[in-house]
């Protein structure tokens, strides 16, 4: 279904594979435009943690994607980032556990659930504008997206950074395990028939491999000026 406001409501995409930054970048976007921000990898996160926990097969893709047309969830931006809830429960830090993750990977496969989260992403889209943060932001879900970025780096600097990362949260991090991951999170996602993960043909494609945060950042904004899609907040 058509979204009434995404003609009339600016949206930045951004989309890329795990790793590449686009988190961060996505909030440092939303906080220098004051735009809304959607984080759509939290919609599969959601769908899969509610199949895990109604106990249903998560090889049953007409069930979950029922569980996905019914989750009950709010997403509460607070200072320290957004706090996700589902059924009432803050599951911030349960999304992001790596059987969550993995599942997650799983059902977003499935047709009937990316059909399922498709308004509810759109549904996002309020003024004065959108950051869409994912995989299919600039080809599916808000193809007029006035910015589309891919965001990529290699599948080596992004197990890098992910070791970097697990190792300052004090976790134990293997860069050769955490690398056979990344590929094969990134064979399943670009490989799915349903919405693979490919820039849209209009997307500036971005390589972060040898690029600070800043600089990414930049080019960017750089963007956003080229659209007259100024920010209007400082960061
Ligand atoms: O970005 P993330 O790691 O939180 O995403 C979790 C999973 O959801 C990941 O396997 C890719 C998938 N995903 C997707 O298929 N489409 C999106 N728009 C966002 C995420």
């Amino acid at each position: 279904m058509a979204n009434p406001n995404e003609n009339t409501v600016p949206v930045i995409a951004i989309d890329g594979p795990s790793g590449a930054g686009k988190g961060t970048l996505c909030r440092l976007v939303s906080q220098r435009t004051g735009y809304h921000l959607l984080d759509s990898g939290a919609l599969y996160r959601l769908t899969a943690l509610a199949a895990m926990r109604a106990g249903v097969s998560l090889g049953d893709e007409r069930v979950v994607a029922d569980v996905a047309a019914n989750l009950d969830i709010r997403f509460d931006a607070t200072p320290e980032g957004t706090r996700v809830f589902l059924s009432g429960q803050d599951v911030s830090s349960d999304i992001r556990r790596e059987e969550v993750g993995m599942n997650a990977s799983k059902v977003a496969a499935y047709q009937p659930v990316r059909a399922a989260l498709l308004d509810r992403q759109r549904a996002f889209a309020r003024t004065p504008g959108l950051v869409a943060d994912g995989r299919d932001m600039g080809t599916v879900v808000f193809p007029d997206a006035k910015v589309k970025i891919f965001l990529t780096a290699s599948a080596e600097e992004r197990a890098r950074r992910r070791v970097l990362q697990l190792e300052s949260a004090g976790q134990q991090a293997h860069f050769d395990e955490i690398l056979a991951d990344i590929r094969a999170r990134d064979g399943r996602d670009s490989k799915r028939s349903a919405a693979p993960l490919v820039a849209a043909d209009d997307a500036l494609v971005i390589d972060s491999t040898n690029l600070s945060i800043e600089q990414v950042l930049d080019l960017i904004l750089q963007q956003l000026k080229k659209q007259s899609l100024e920010g209007n907040r400082d960061a």
